[in-house]
């Protein structure tokens, strides 16, 4: 870690004392600092390395394509471009028939709204409170959790519901005896904040709230807020930011619950990190009202060829290596890993949530043995997420992860517990 002081601001943090992982390189699942130490990335750095690190076919791909053409025109017609929105049509369902590209996930979700509110022509946005929607303004005023509070009043318009969050229920049901009250909520606010131009706009959800410590809903939830929002003529988002390319299982986290949204936002691994890059993709019913009204949509940067060129290269080298599906094939081994965990420490881990290389661990610690678990996990080189607030532990290792490597990181997760607790 360096420690001395920077030119430059470290992110979410006071800046005193802050510090970061000097990487040099990597390779898969690991990667190496200046000072020489191996880790093993449980996290996908920020959820972005999906493909790992040190990935040469995608990094020769951004290569090439600096070589042959780097600067252009947002609106410019070039191969990666049209390349990498046919490959995102093909995997989105069918009917989606236009993509949007933005630079991340935060103006995704952005140029969503601004989609959603000139095709419905209402303003209002509904999403919800245990939710991470990116940190620009507009994005943040979707976001429900606590990034959001300093910076009120932001963006007007959204309306925040309950959660659907099974293990700790805001409406005091039990999975499998409820009447999926979270999703009746969202049906009951948009029916009172009215129809026609006062209704609202559109319904944004993480299709599995990510870093707020992966809730996963049952499947009915995403089908009754689906119908609600047809009923009441709001358009749906998923927002795939964390979830898309492979995470849970599928392409998309939406796909576990088999319905169609009417748009999906992406970022983070879809360029596997090795590019800047976020898209709005768009089913057709949307698209194709702007034929004849302007996109009012753009950026100096939209769709940069090196963003698309990664983009198109992670894609390929996640269908050829099979990664979307591998996800799947590891969360029985990640789970029977987790639930040992927990027998192991049933007075300290609380709940334990996995779909596909996505999982969380909610912890009983006070601050200080907070602080020092997160010393003893660091000690080990393995990275992962850690929410203080919540006092959860987020698991989104790369999908290239070998079964050995994934559970050899679960036992030297163990042993940080069994160093602490
Ligand atoms: C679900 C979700 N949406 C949006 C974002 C924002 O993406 P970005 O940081 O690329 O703006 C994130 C980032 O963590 C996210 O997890």
């Amino acid at each position: 870690m360096s420690e001395q002081s920077h030119p430059f601001f470290f992110t979410w943090s006071a800046q005193k004392g802050a510090k970061g992982l000097e990487i040099v390189d990597g390779q898969g699942a690991h990667f190496h600092t200046s000072d020489g130490a191996r880790w093993l990335d449980l996290a996908a750095l920020v959820y972005q390395a999906h493909l790992g690190h040190g990935e040469k076919r995608v990094v020769d791909a951004v290569v090439g394509q600096a070589q042959a053409l780097c600067l252009t025109l947002p609106s410019a017609v070039y191969p990666a471009k049209t390349k990498l929105a046919e490959l995102l049509l093909e995997l989105a369902p069918a009917g989606f028939s236009k993509v949007f590209f933005t630079l991340g996930g935060a103006e995704a979700n952005e140029n969503a709204v601004k989609i959603a509110r000139v095709f419905t022509g209402r303003h209002k946005m509904v999403s919800r409170y245990r939710s991470y929607h990116g940190a620009s303004l507009g994005a943040l005023s979707l976001t429900g959790d606590r990034r959001r509070l300093p910076f009120e009043p932001a963006v007007p318009g959204v309306c925040r519901a309950l959660d659907c969050y099974c293990d700790r229920c805001p409406f005091g049901q039990k999975l499998g005896e409820c009447h999926l009250e979270c999703a009746g909520h969202i049906e009951t606010i948009l029916e009172l904040e009215g129809s026609g131009n006062s209704g609202v706009a559109a319904v944004i959800l993480e299709s599995i709230p990510g870093a707020n410590g992966v809730m996963v809903p049952p499947k009915a939830y995403w089908q009754r807020v689906r119908e609600a929002c047809t009923k009441n003529g709001s358009l749906l988002i998923a927002d795939e930011v964390l979830t898309g390319f492979g995470r849970t299982g599928k392409c998309f986290g939406f796909e576990n619950f088999d319905v169609v949204p009417d748009l999906i936002t992406v970022g983070k691994a879809l360029t596997g990190g090795y590019g800047v890059l976020g898209a709005v993709l768009v089913h057709e019913r949307v698209a194709n009202y702007f034929d004849d009204h302007v996109l009012l949509n753009g950026l100096t940067h939209y769709a940069h060829p090196l963003g698309c060129a990664a983009g198109v290269a992670a894609i390929e080298v996640s269908l050829e290596d099979g990664l979307f599906t591998r996800a799947a094939e590891l969360e029985a081994p990640l789970r029977t890993a987790l639930l040992a965990l927990q027998s192991r420490f049933p007075e300290r881990v609380e709940f334990v949530r996995v779909i596909g290389l996505l999982a969380a661990l909610e912890l009983k610690t006070d601050e200080a043995e907070w602080g020092l678990l997160m010393g003893a996990i660091e000690g080990r080189h393995l990275l992962i997420h850690s929410v203080k607030a919540t006092r959860t532990v987020v698991l989104s290792p790369p999908l290239c992860i070998s079964e050995a490597d994934l559970l050899g990181g679960i036992e030297q997760l163990g042993n940080a517990f069994a160093e602490i607790f």
